[in-house]
């Protein structure tokens, strides 16, 4: 089955809702213009139930199918912030909001969603409930964690869940994905540490914060090279040294922050315990004070082995099976559907947005309007397949 043919249709009034989305990025929880949208968009669409303000800003949509005696509830995920990034695109339809921009296609996102939605509440050519999920704060905000938090899952009695990310790099009409770890936990760090400040030509009389911050950088290095199993992923990035004010002070303190990006649970659990050692103990050797905040942020997105074989079916039977890498190497960024997955059985799957597109959260990235037809149809296909009518 190639692309559904009513999405052949639809592609160019999907395409004008995803440039004025992209005209009008909104950050983090702040996404009200945006939740709008979507709600009067859902609502027109004649959808049985739509609710706003779940997760703060989120916007949760239910479609019942022709029939509902199968019992089977599903949500489909989309997300709707956009980035701090001053944008370079030039498009005619470029962010009218200086320093906020859709940098990671999230707009393509929810139009494909919005479009997936309509063809839905049209056609509703299902045997069960279908709930649409629009999240905010993706970027760093626990959206997902928020609308959770918010009785999503419960209150809608959702069994499996969905989701899908735009993929630069990879040509339009291609989806990867991969059973098990496919994206990082993604954490924070905050190291501070307390010396003794004082005259730089003195320094036996101090207790130099800067020398023990600089050993500290340095064995952290050893958890990666020396700790983890050399076959499996673990980056542990110190991104941040600041401390100082003079060239002739040894100041008081230091302070180093960064990121750990690990593929499972067990590598998260020794890096943070690695590093906690080596944070308090070094530091004590060279005579200061080293505390280690370390903060457990996105979770690895794990797909379910079975769930993630019935995307890659889905995905295949919108763009053939020649064009679906079910085995793609995983990429050490984070995505917050990892909590949704870490509740329910799903897949999170990559689709291909062309080979000449910016990077993800580039100020030059602009989602490539050929992939709305590919995502909607990769939606409402599994929604058919997922949901077959028996009668
Ligand atoms: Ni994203």
């Amino acid at each position: 089955m190639p692309i559904v043919n009513r999405f052949h249709d639809l592609a160019e009034e999907i395409t004008s809702w995803r440039r004025d989305l992209h005209e009008n990025p909104e950050l983090l929880y702040d996404v009200n213009r945006t939740a709008g949208v979507v709600a009067d968009k859902l609502t027109g669409f004649g959808l049985d139930e739509v609710v706003t303000g779940l997760g703060k800003t989120g916007v949760v949509g239910v479609i019942k199918g022709r029939d509902t005696g199968s019992g089977k509830v599903i949500a489909l995920r989309a997300d709707m912030d956009a980035l701090p990034i001053l944008e370079k695109t030039g498009k005619p339809w470029a962010s009218k909001a200086p320093g906020k921009m859709h940098a990671c296609g999230h707009d393509g996102h929810t139009a494909m969603l919005l479009g997936a939605s309509q063809y839905l509440a049209e056609t509703r050519n299902f045997d069960g409930t279908v709930i649409v999920v629009f999240q905010p704060a993706e970027e760093g905000g626990a959206g997902a964690k928020a609308m959770i938090d918010d009785g999503l899952l419960t209150r809608f009695g959702i069994q499996r869940v969905f989701g899908m990310h735009n993929m630069p790099g990879l040509p339009v009409g291609m989806f990867a994905l991969r059973p098990g770890s496919l994206m990082a936990a993604a954490d924070r760090f905050t190291v501070s540490i307390e010396g003794l400040g004082g005259h730089a030509a003195r320094p036996h009389v101090s207790h130099d914060p800067i020398v023990a911050g600089s050993a500290i950088v340095a064995a952290a290095q050893t958890v990666v090279s020396r700790n983890a199993d050399p076959l499996e992923a673990a980056v542990l990035s110190v991104t941040m040294f600041h401390a100082g004010t003079a060239d002739n002070i040894i100041p008081e303190t230091a302070e180093l922050r960064g990121t750990v990006r690990t593929l499972s649970d067990e590598m998260r659990d020794l890096v943070e315990e690695r590093f906690s050692a080596i944070v308090s103990q070094v530091g004590a050797a060279y005579g200061v004070k080293a505390s280690l905040k370390y903060s457990r942020d996105y979770p690895v997105t794990a797909n379910d082995e079975a769930e993630a074989a019935f995307a890659g079916d889905i995905a295949a039977k919108v763009v053939g099976e020649a064009n679906v890498d079910r085995d793609v190497v995983p990429t050490m960024g984070g995505e917050d559907f990892s909590f949704m997955l870490n509740e329910r059985p799903g897949a999170f799957i990559f689709a291909g947005v062309g080979e000449d597109v910016a990077n993800l959260h580039n100020d030059a990235y602009d989602f490539n309007d050929e992939l709305i037809p590919v995502g909607c149809s990769y939606w409402t296909t599994l929604v058919e397949t997922a949901l077959p009518r028996t009668t």
